[in-house]
């Protein structure tokens, strides 16, 4: 089940939402974040971004649900810029290990097209590491590689990975 992120978060859903990133950083993720990285800081990173999203309602937070909880996340960030009303940020797909290889990245990734189509955007941007499982789930979903930066960011290990900016345009919903 997939479904946006309710508020206030409950505090299983806030443990599982750090359970689901340090997970992801302890499988050698590219996603922000480097050793040593502990359970709590990932909490800290949830709490500062929940009350972001929170307070502004064009963020959402999607997660998919198993029997255990939380197994999955993305997010869809609208960009500020007033120029660009019709873009936004997708961003940290997250899928725990217990849950990966299942089409839980997938149907995350098409919920948050139909949330973005919802709220009358057309342009999804986002960003992964070169060679990574993501890169080739969103060339699989029909997004478009815009390019690669050589060593943008680093790996939990701090040694550096390359990146590659993908693109999709969504149909904007007709009412
Ligand atoms: C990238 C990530 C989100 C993918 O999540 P996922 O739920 O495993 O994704 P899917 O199951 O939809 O697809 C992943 C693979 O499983 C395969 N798969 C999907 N359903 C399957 C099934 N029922 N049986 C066997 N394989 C299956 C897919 O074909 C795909 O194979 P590929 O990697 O060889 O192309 C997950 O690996 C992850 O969280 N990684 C760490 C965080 C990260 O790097 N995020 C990206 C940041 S931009």
């Amino acid at each position: 089940m997939i479904e946006r992120l309710r508020f206030p978060v409950n505090d299983a859903d806030l443990a599982a939402l750090a359970e689901l990133l340090w997970d992801a950083v302890d499988s050698g993720a590219s996603i922000s974040f480097v050793e040593p990285f502990s359970r709590a800081d990932a909490a800290h990173y949830w709490e500062k971004w929940i009350a972001q999203v929170e307070a502004d309602p064009r963020r959402a937070i999607l997660v998919a649900r198993d029997e255990l909880g939380i197994t999955g996340s993305v997010q869809l960030h609208p960009a500020w810029a007033p120029n660009q009303p019709h873009r936004a940020d997708v961003a940290k797909l997250l899928v725990h290990r217990r849950a990966r290889k299942q089409g839980v990245g997938a149907a995350l990734m098409l919920a948050v097209e139909t949330a973005a189509r919802d709220a009358g955007l057309s342009l999804l941007t986002l960003d992964t590491k070169v060679g990574d499982h993501a890169e080739r789930l969103y060339e699989r979903l029909g997004w478009t590689r815009a390019g690669v930066i050589p060593n943008f960011a680093q790996n939990p290990d701090r040694s550096y990975c390359d990146t590659v900016y993908f693109w999709k345009w969504i149909e904007r919903r007709q009412d």
